[in-house]
């Protein structure tokens, strides 16, 4: 080794310590949530999990019949504001809150409060002019409710993702597990995996169900693998009916 070489690894070794602590990573021991507001009877617990995974998809579903308007770069004002979004919710889950009892109807409420905060939140982003791709997509509401259903309740409704594109959904062990276990399962099986855990010293039920591709998510999820979608990320190079993600709810159990 020649002597200004000796120097440079002399110099490194100063700057980078051999057995540095790593940067950047998760810190250990406690959970998503501390304050559980909102409990269910663990007699239905399972079905108020369901409930809202299933309200949170049929939100996803307004946003993205709405996609059209909203991509449109000549419109300005869409026309899509909170109140409007939170009363076609409803309607597209009135088969759901029919039959919720009292609790599951209260918590049902504040997330469809949530879903419209957000909505609200986003206008100026939606009725943005002259720009196609605006960056509100189902995903991204879903994303914005959950924090906002959080704060307010104590559930935690998560999108995990197969390759996140967004840091906040980005799998603990047990979505992890669940991801896995739907993409070896195949397409046929969708029924939702439910565990009971605990967060603390709170006893909760988890809930999962498949987030399956639909042909309009192909031109960001799907094929080619690794070419740019309209927002930069790779695509994931899937097919329709292949699993992208997960709807997650973790809810508290107790009365
Ligand atoms: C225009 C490109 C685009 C289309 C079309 C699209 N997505 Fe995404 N998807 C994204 C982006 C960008 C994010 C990150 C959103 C965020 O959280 O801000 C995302 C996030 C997600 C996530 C959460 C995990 C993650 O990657 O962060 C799921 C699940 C998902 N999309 C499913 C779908 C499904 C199902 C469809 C079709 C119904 C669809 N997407 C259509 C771009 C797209």
């Amino acid at each position: 080794m020649d002597r200004s070489m000796a120097v440079v690894l002399a110099a490194l070794a100063g700057v980078m310590p051999a057995a540095a602590e790593p940067v950047g990573v998760a810190a250990q021991g406690g959970f998503p949530e501390y304050l559980f507001l909102e409990k269910s009877p663990r007699a239905e617990a399972d079905a108020t999990a369901r409930m809202l995974a299933k309200a949170v998809i049929a939100g996803r579903m307004i946003i993205f019949a709405h996609g059209a308007k909203i991509t449109d770069p000549a419109l300005g004002d869409k026309g899509f504001g909170g109140a409007v979004f939170e009363q076609q919710w409803r309607r597209a889950t009135d088969d759901l809150t029919i039959e919720a009892t009292p609790t599951q109807k209260r918590i049902l409420d504040k997330l469809f409060w949530a879903g419209r905060q957000v909505i609200d939140n986003n206008q100026d982003r939606i009725n943005v002019q002259g720009i196609a791709w605006k960056h509100f997509l189902p995903a991204k509401w879903e994303r914005e409710m959950g924090q906002v259903f959080t704060a307010r309740t104590g559930i935690i409704i998560k999108q995990p993702g197969r390759t996140y594109r967004n840091p906040v959904n980005v799998p603990d062990d047990v979505e992890r597990a669940t991801l896995e276990h739907f993409i070896r399962a195949g397409h046929d099986e969708n029924r939702p995996r439910v565990t009971f855990a605990t967060m603390g010293k709170q006893p909760v039920v988890r809930y999962m169900e498949p987030i399956r591709l639909l042909a309009p998510c192909l031109p960001c999820h799907g094929k080619p693998k690794g070419q740019p979608d309209m927002l930069g990320f790779h695509k994931d190079g899937l097919d329709t009916g292949d699993l992208i993600g997960l709807m997650s709810v973790t809810l508290a159990v107790g009365d």
